[in-house]
């Protein structure tokens, strides 16, 4: 049986309609991003699961048992939010035990959960610090042991690393996993960081608009994109528009240049066909049985790691993502650039 599960969770605020038929079925121990834009009603279908918002129409079930209407102190979740909103005036310790405490646990069982707590967090020597002395990084991790002090069937996080730099995120990150693993609790997470949802998750939900684009593992969202949205919106996509394309044949015409593609997308546009392939799948030179063209560099961009080169065929414009290694000869800007990429790795979108 499911452990959450959101079934046609419908939320307007006056007209506005911010979540529209929100299906999801999370099981026991599963880790979910939720990951889409700004305003896509990520924040406010996690706040439906919490119990702080109410849905328009739908039902939400926690562990088998209908929450829809019940109040968030009793759906034993456990929340954490964007901005660290620790209680400045006590301590770690005191962050901590303090649903404990408002529970009426009594003392010797709040100090054992605690100091838990902080062996979990890796805090053990932080219990008497307040919260300004201590980094960012260090308070969400004590806002996130003061939501599993109570021993929270799930576990729901808000954007829980946006506020912080970038090093630090990546770190915490994988503090968050390894705590969620050891626990195996149930977590929704929320970002519009689609390297935190890649990384961490068992699987991750798109949404955009209101909606869910789609739901799948972080190799299905990546590798086959349902729509248009999604493909744009996790990792970088060369979508370069089709002129006409005959299917018999897997043929495409864009500009004039021919491509053989691999499949169609589920979610087909045939009013406005658009050819579709990952920057990493584009490489140097020509090799037979692939799609093989000529273009002049437009741009190159280091990104460390990778180097961006941007390559204009025939008015298509091609993103290809080289690693910076030393076999890579950099073309410069100008240059006539030839490039191929797989059959299989590009599609209809
Ligand atoms: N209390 C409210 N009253 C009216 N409209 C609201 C309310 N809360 C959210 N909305 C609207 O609902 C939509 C979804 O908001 P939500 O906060 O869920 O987005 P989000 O995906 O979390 O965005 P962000 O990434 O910016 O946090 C937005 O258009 C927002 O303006
Ligand atoms: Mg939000």
């Amino acid at each position: 049986m499911s452990f959450i599960e959101l079934t046609h969770v419908k939320k307007a605020f006056a007209e506005r309609v911010a979540v529209e038929d929100f299906n999801l079925q999370a099981e026991q121990g599963e880790f979910i991003s939720f990951l889409g834009p700004s305003g896509c009603g990520k924040t406010t279908t996690l706040r439906i699961i919490a119990g702080f918002e109410l849905p328009t129409s739908g039902n939400v079930t926690l562990a088998g048992q209908d929450m829809t209407f019940t109040p968030p102190n009793r759906r034993k979740v456990g929340m954490v939010f964007q901005s660290y909103a620790l209680f400045p005036n006590m301590t770690v310790a005191e962050n901590i035990g303090y649903g404990l405490k408002i529970a009426g646990t009594d003392r010797s069982e709040i100090r054992k959960r605690v100091d838990d707590m902080l062996v979990l967090i890796h805090m053990e020597e932080f219990a008497n610090r307040f919260p300004a002395q201590l980094s960012g990084g260090q308070q969400q991790r004590v806002a996130l042991a003061r939501a599993l002090a109570f021993k929270p069937q799930a576990l729901l996080l808000d954007e829980p690393l946006s506020a912080l730099d970038a090093k630090i995120r990546v770190e915490l990150r994988q503090e968050i996993r390894r705590i969620q693993q050891q626990l195996e609790i149930t977590t929704i997470y929320v970002t519009h960081d689609q390297e935190e949802a890649l990384s961490l998750s068992d699987r991750i939900v798109v949404m955009s608009q209101g909606r869910m684009e789609q739901v799948g593992t972080p190799y299905e969202i990546y590798k086959m994109p349902a729509t248009e949205f999604v493909a744009s919106f996790v990792g970088h996509l060369n979508l370069l528009p089709v002129k006409s394309f005959n299917p018999s044949e897997q043929r495409a015409d864009l500009n004039g240049l021919s491509i053989i593609y691999g499949r169609i997308a589920e979610k087909f546009s045939p009013e406005k066909p658009c050819l579709a392939v990952r920057p990493e799948e584009i490489n140097p030179g020509h090799v037979e049985g692939q799609n093989n063209l000529n273009g002049v560099v437009e741009s190159i961009h280091y990104l460390g790691s990778i180097i961006r080169i941007r390559v204009n065929s025939n008015g298509s414009v091609f993103i290809m993502d080289q690693f910076n290694d030393y076999r890579l000869t950099i073309p410069r800007v100008g240059d006539m650039y030839a490039f191929h990429f797989p059959i299989e790795a590009c599609w209809l979108l």
